[in-house]
């Protein structure tokens, strides 16, 4: 008990420490006015402009794949999953949209494919690759630009849990694999595992930062000086009984590990229930834990770089956002998913200066920008992130364009219950 409290007074001090710094620092990047600019790192390109850098045209779909899902079930635009309405959103009104199929670089078919929630608001996909085959059916029987590339200079937003593997649990997920028409297509996805099937292989796809409401988090922002009293901070499920009554194939066991370590110790701040306060109480924590849970990643990635706590993330193999252009290395923690016994001693082994490193990249507001969906969107932000992403990929290669009559896809193979019409 007693090396308890000396452990949790060294942590305050070391917390306390930090944010001291962490003023000092910030002003004097602010003296040589470079405070929006990462130097010197992979982070120069969040500042890049995607305007005239490429053209995308946006297809006109009828209403019942898009606008319509909306009208019904507004909730979806507050889910973590929003990101596919506030990508067609704002692609309608960007500067990059060309009204003319023939000068685009990139084509955009806009399907709410995670719009169909449930009463209690979790979007389930089991419906998504019926409605993305007839999408493309659609798009592919009206212009030529498909069957040009069967897809290879499209793009789509996948932003589901296993992106369009289209299932919630990995290990179906696994077994349906990445929608066959989609396979030549670049997927905007949340879901970021390396090596793993339902992920394109490396450099296709555009990892995407989950939606969290950008007004409802900056209207809560508390002053930067606030002290970090909380050494290490969660909020949110350890077991999903429901799905998982054994309880370690959830988050593969991660979160219940930390919940039967950690519940009394003191360092630890963590709780099933989420307080009103929430966001509040990240920002007076140092560190905030991302374990898994179904996916490898949470909103709370996001929540905790907007609020300037270090994000500890605990999920093997994980691609996060915008891997190419975030120098996520210099902002957050990884700790391996066995390792999550040891995890007190990972966190209060960390010498002050290198929380101090990782608070400082938090408080670049270019890193904050390029993880938010604003509306309208702001140079910056996750919207031009993407668009960065798909301009750096061009000019498309060689085996973009199929020769005549040349045909890739398998538009019968998957599951029949896939094939049905949608
Ligand atoms: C594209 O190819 C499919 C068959 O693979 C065909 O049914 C469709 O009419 C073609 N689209 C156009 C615009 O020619
Ligand atoms: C397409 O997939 C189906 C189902 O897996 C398979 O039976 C069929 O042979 C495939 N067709 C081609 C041309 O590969």
């Amino acid at each position: 008990m007693k090396m308890r409290s000396v452990l949790a007074s060294a942590i305050l001090a070391i917390a306390t420490a930090a944010v001291l710094f962490l003023g000092s620092e910030a002003q004097e990047v602010k003296k040589d006015g470079h405070t929006d600019r990462i130097s010197g790192s992979a982070g120069d390109v969040l500042e890049d402009d995607p305007v005239g850098r490429l053209k995308v045209y946006v297809y006109d779909l009828p209403a019942k794949y898009n606008t319509e899902l909306v009208d019904k079930d507004p909730r979806c635009l507050t889910h973590m999953f929003a990101a596919e309405v506030f990508v067609h959103r704002s692609l309608l009104t960007s500067a990059v949209r060309t009204l003319d199929p023939d000068e685009a670089d990139w084509f955009f078919t806009p399907v709410y494919t995670t719009c169909d929630l449930t009463p209690s608001g979790h979007p389930m996909p089991f419906d998504s690759p019926r409605m993305m085959r007839a999408a493309i059916r659609h798009v592919a029987s009206r212009w030529p630009y498909w069957n040009r590339t069967e897809g290879a200079d499209h793009f789509f937003v996948t932003p589901h849990d296993f992106g369009a593997c289209f299932h919630f649990k990995e290990d179906q997920a696994v077994s349906r694999g990445i929608l066959h028409v989609l396979r030549r297509a670049t997927l905007v996805q949340t879901f970021g595992q390396s090596r793993h099937p339902c992920m394109q292989p490396a450099g296709r796809s555009i990892t995407v930062p989950p939606y969290a409401p950008p007004q409802r988090m900056e209207s809560r922002l508390l002053p930067p000086a606030t002290p970090r009293s909380v050494f290490a901070y969660f909020r949110g499920l350890f077991y999903d009984a429901g799905n998982d009554p054994e309880g370690w194939r959830y988050a593969r066991g991660a979160r219940a590990e930390v919940w039967e370590n950690f519940r009394s110790s003191p360092v630890f701040d963590i709780s099933a229930e989420r307080p009103g306060t929430y966001y509040e109480d990240m920002q007076r924590a140092v560190f905030c834990l991302c374990p898994l849970g179904w996916a490898p990643w949470s909103p709370r990635l996001v929540e905790a770089v907007v609020f300037g706590c270090v994000p500890v993330v605990v999920a093997d193999g994980i691609v996060l956002p915008f891997h190419d252009a975030i120098p996520w290395a210099e902002a957050a923690v990884f700790v391996a998913e066995e390792d999550v016994p040891r995890l007190d001693t990972i966190l209060t082994s960390i010498p002050p200066e290198e929380v101090v490193r990782r608070q400082s990249m938090l408080a670049s507001p270019a890193v904050k920008r390029a993880l938010l969906f604003q509306q309208p969107s702001q140079p910056g932000d996750a919207f031009h992130q993407i668009l960065n992403g798909l301009a750096r990929k061009l000019p498309h290669g060689e085996g973009v364009f199929l020769r005549p009559g040349q045909t890739v896809l398998n538009w019968t193979a998957g599951p029949p219950r896939d094939l049905k019409p949608w």
